[in-house]
Order: structure tokens, then C-alpha cells, then sequence
């Protein structure tokens, strides 16, 4: 039962595209299945960089098939035109398979998405405004869209209405907004029908048979466990599962299948968007970390936060998500720091605290007892072992994999593909 999870530790932006795409030649399918085009996944292939929105990063090995899962949320404009951007670049995307019980990204959602964040002022979420939020309280209270209803004209128009019946109240009366016409929306998304045909299928029962002949399947996380709405750190989060559960719910195929959950951790931390932060810096450290390691959102153009490694976080990671592995990023980034803080526990009013407080206040509070690690010069990028690090640079990794609680099998030295050093192997 070779079933993988990759996902983000941290609250996304971790490596995680070139860690699954590091992958994608060995496995046989690569899944998303939570999240949509709020992600941004950058995969490093020679000379030539994609950046992936809602397509698994596995859609640039030719033997893998990507899957999108029913616990995604998907947006067809988005989706056809990141088809077409590949097809252009000649990379084949006829494999992919869509779940028909995944959810669709209206145009209302979109609008709506942008209005409440507008609304919500100096207290907004700092949304990738993609309509992410509402397409999944749209599936929650039951009033959502599913690509299988494109294939049903009356279903469809039946739903949109329903949806739009409390949306057009809401967005004339307190948006002051112009009401969005059922016509309109079904037009536009009966015209996507077609075009998504040759890929809709019953994904679940794909990946369970699959799995029943040892094919190798591996999902692939979006954001990261900080950004989960269960267990991140809410409101400042997602609106979905990043953490491992969330591959069970969103592709369908039981705990039980899942042989090992590798967490993408990043050697220093980074976070778009609003909500606390406790090793954030503010300095030209902070500054530097965002040079070096080019930290601006794939998505949005946003600039990262950006601050030390927090080991707490990392723990925290490991316990939710049950990681059985470690993939260390951008390890390279760090080159240059005479000294290197590391995060190990928070002083919270007064008191050392081990792990991460599940209280919104005392996190509010935390403020990061750093521990210093001694850096290094020497440029690790051409790094193929272990033992070709640096002495300072291995006790760094040793240092993290020590505080977090899982073993770090596998480096990124650079953001190509053999810009890795491996440990464990994954497969
Ligand atoms: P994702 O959302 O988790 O897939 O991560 P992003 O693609 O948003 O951000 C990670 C960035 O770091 C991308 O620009 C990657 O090309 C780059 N990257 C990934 N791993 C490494 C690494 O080990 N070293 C360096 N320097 N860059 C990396
Ligand atoms: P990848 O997969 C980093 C953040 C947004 C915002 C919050 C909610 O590339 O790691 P949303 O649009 O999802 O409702 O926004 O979550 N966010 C991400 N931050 N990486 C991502 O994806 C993110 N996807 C959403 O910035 O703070
Ligand atoms: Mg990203």
C-alpha cells in the first residue's frame, strides 16, 4: 500500500512543488485534495520554471497521472488556461483526471471572497481572493456547485438559484452590490461543460483500485498545517484540511492506506497573508531572508513575512499530521549567518512554554527564547550528500531534526530538481 502524503509544516510556500515534482518520476499517481488556486507551487525543471496553481506538481512527469481530488475546489477558467499554458510548453496534461465531486469556484464566490475582506477592514484574513472561503462554506451549508452538475442543466440552474437567493440579499442590501443574474452564471458555466468532459471522473474509485494493485499514489498538500482550519491558527487560515486527514476526506481512500506522511519544512520560516507570527523579523535579517531566498508569493506577488526557524511549529507538525519524514528546504538560504537563531520553546506572560498553546490569546503572546547555532560560508548548492555539507551545516540539520521530532530525509540546496540531497529514500 504505497500511499504518500507530502504537505506543507509550516504555514505554506515550504518547497512543496519541488519536493512532489523531486517525486513525480516514481510514483504512479499524484493527487491534490484540498484547497484550489490559492496555492502557488513552483516547479524548477533544467532552465524551464512552472508555476502550478491547481495542477498536481506530478503533471510534469510523463508516467505519472494527476489527479484532482473531490475535496478541491476548482475554478474552470483557472483550470483551462493552466492546461493550455502547459500544452503550450508541450508538456502532455491528457492524463489528468477531475473528480466530479469536487466543488466549483463560482464567479459569486470570487466576488464574494473580495467584498468580505474589503468589509472586514483592518481585520481581514489577507485572502488570495480566489474565492477559496466561500466555495467551501457554499459546500458546507449545502448550497454548493459540483462539476457533475455541469452535466445536468435543470440540477444546475436549480442550485445556482439557491445559492444566489441569500447571496444577491446579502450582496444588494449590505455590499451594495449589483445583483448576479442566474442566467448569466449558468451560461458561463455550462460553457466549461465540454471542455472539462474528457477529464471528469470517479476519482475515488480510481485511487482505491489503484492502490489495490501497489501503484504507487502520492497527495500532494496545499498551504501548510499552520494554515488548516481545524488546526491552524484560526481565523488566520484556510478554509480547508492541509493536514494529513484531509488526503483521506479529500480523495476518498482510508487512513489505513496511508504508509507514510513526509512534511515539507522550510530551514527558516515564512507566511503570507495576516495572523500571528511569533519568530518574525522585522529587521534586515528579515530583509535578507526575503532576498536570498526570493520569498514573494507565486500566487499573488505578495511579499512573504519572513523569520527564523520555529521549532515548536515543527513539532507541533509532527504530532498533528503524524509525519513519519522530513523534507528540509531552501537549506541553502541560510549560507552567510555568522550565528543562526533557532525558535525552541515561547515565553508566554512570563512562562516557558514546550508546544504550541491552543489558545489564540496565549499565541498572540508568545514570544520566541531563541537558541543560537553556529553558520557557515561554504556554498552548499552542489551538496549531493549529506557529508558534503559543511560541519556547521549538518549540526544545523541535526539540531532541527532532533527539536521536531521526525527524521529529515531529504534536502533542498537549490530550488532545481538535483538541487537535493537525499538521506531516506521516500519510496
Ligand atoms: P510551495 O507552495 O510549497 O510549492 O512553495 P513555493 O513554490 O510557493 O515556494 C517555494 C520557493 O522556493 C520556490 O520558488 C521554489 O523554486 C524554491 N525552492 C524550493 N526548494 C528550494 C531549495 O531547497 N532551495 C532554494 N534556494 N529554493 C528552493
Ligand atoms: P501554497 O500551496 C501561503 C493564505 C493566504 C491567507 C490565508 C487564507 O502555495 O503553500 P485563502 O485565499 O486560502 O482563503 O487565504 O491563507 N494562503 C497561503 N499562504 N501559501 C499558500 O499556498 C496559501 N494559500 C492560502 O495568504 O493568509
Ligand atoms: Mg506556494
Amino acid at each position: 500500500m504505497p500511499a504518500l502524503v507530502l504537505l506543507g509544516a509550516q504555514w505554506g510556500d515550504e518547497g512543496k512543488g519541488k519536493a512532489t515534482d523531486l517525486l513525480g518520476g516514481s510514483v504512479d499517481y499524484v493527487v491534490r485534495y484540498q484547497g484550489g488556486n490559492n496555492a502557488g507551487h513552483t516547479v524548477v525543471v533544467g532552465d524551464q520554471k512552472y508555476a502550478l496553481h491547481l495542477l498536481p506538481s506530478g503533471i510534469l512527469s510523463p508516467g505519472c497521472t494527476p489527479v484532482i481530488g473531490n475535496g478541491v475546489v476548482v475554478d474552470p477558467s483557472v483550470l483551462l488556461s493552466e492546461l493550455s499554458g502547459l500544452n503550450e510548453r508541450g508538456v502532455d496534461t491528457s492524463k489528468l483526471l477531475l473528480s466530479g465531486n469536487a466543488h466549483i469556484i463560482t464567479p459569486y464566490n470570487v466576488t464574494v471572497d473580495k467584498v468580505t475582506e474589503r468589509f472586514l477592514g483592518k481585520r481581514k484574513i489577507g485572502t488570495t481572493g480566489r474565492g477559496i472561503g466561500p466555495t467551501y462554506a457554499d459546500k458546507i451549508n449545502r448550497v454548493g456547485i459540483r462539476v457533475q452538475d455541469l452535466y445536468d442543466e435543470s440540477i444546475l440552474t436549480q442550485k445556482v438559484e439557491a445559492a444566489l437567493d441569500v447571496k444577491n440579499q446579502i450582496l444588494t442590501k449590505l455590499y451594495n452590490r449589483r445583483a448576479i443574474a442566474v442566467d448569466q452564471v449558468v451560461e458561463e458555466l455550462l460553457g466549461y461543460a465540454d471542455k472539462l468532459a474528457p477529464y471528469v471522473a470517479d476519482t475515488v474509485l480510481v485511487l482505491n483500485q489503484a492502490l489495490e494493485e501497489d501503484k504507487v499514489v502520492l497527495f500532494e498538500g496545499g498551504q501548510g498545517t499552520l494554515l488548516d482550519i481545524d488546526h491552524g491558527t484560526y481565523p488566520f487560515v484556510t478554509s480547508s484540511n492541509p493536514t494529513a486527514g484531509g488526503a483521506c476526506t479529500g480523495a476518498g481512500v482510508g487512513p489505513t492506506k496511508i504508509s507514510r506522511v513526509i512534511g515539507i519544512l522550510k530551514a527558516y520560516t515564512t507566511r503570507v497573508g495576516a495572523g500571528p507570527f511569533p519568530t518574525e523579523l522585522f529587521d534586515e535579517d528579515g530583509e535578507a531572508l526575503r532576498r536570498i531566498g526570493g520569498e514573494r508569493g507565486v500566487t499573488t506577488g505578495r511579499d512573504r513575512r519572513c523569520g527564523w526557524f520555529d521549532a515548536v511549529i515543527a513539532r507541533y507538525a509532527t504530532r498533528v499530521n503524524g509525519l513519519t519524514d522530513f523534507f528540509l528546504t531552501k537549506l541553502d538560504v541560510l549560507t552567510g549567518w555568522e550565528q543562526i537563531p533557532v525558535c525552541v520553546a515561547y515565553e508566554i506572560d512570563g512562562k516557558r512554554v514546550e508546544e504550541l498553546p491552543y489558545s489564540q490569546t496565549d499565541f498572540h503572546h508568545a514570544k520566541p527564547v531563541y537558541e543560537m547555532l553556529p553558520g557557515w560560508n561554504e556554498d552548499i548548492s552542489k551538496a549531493k550528500s549529506f557529508a558534503d555539507l559543511p560541519k556547521n551545516a549538518q549540526s544545523y540539520v541535526k539540531a532541527l531534526e532532533e527539536m521536531s521530532g521526525a527524521p529529515i530525509s531529504a534536502i533542498g540546496v537549490g530550488p532545481g530538481r538535483d538541487e537535493t540531497i537525499e538521506i531516506n529514500s521516500f519510496l
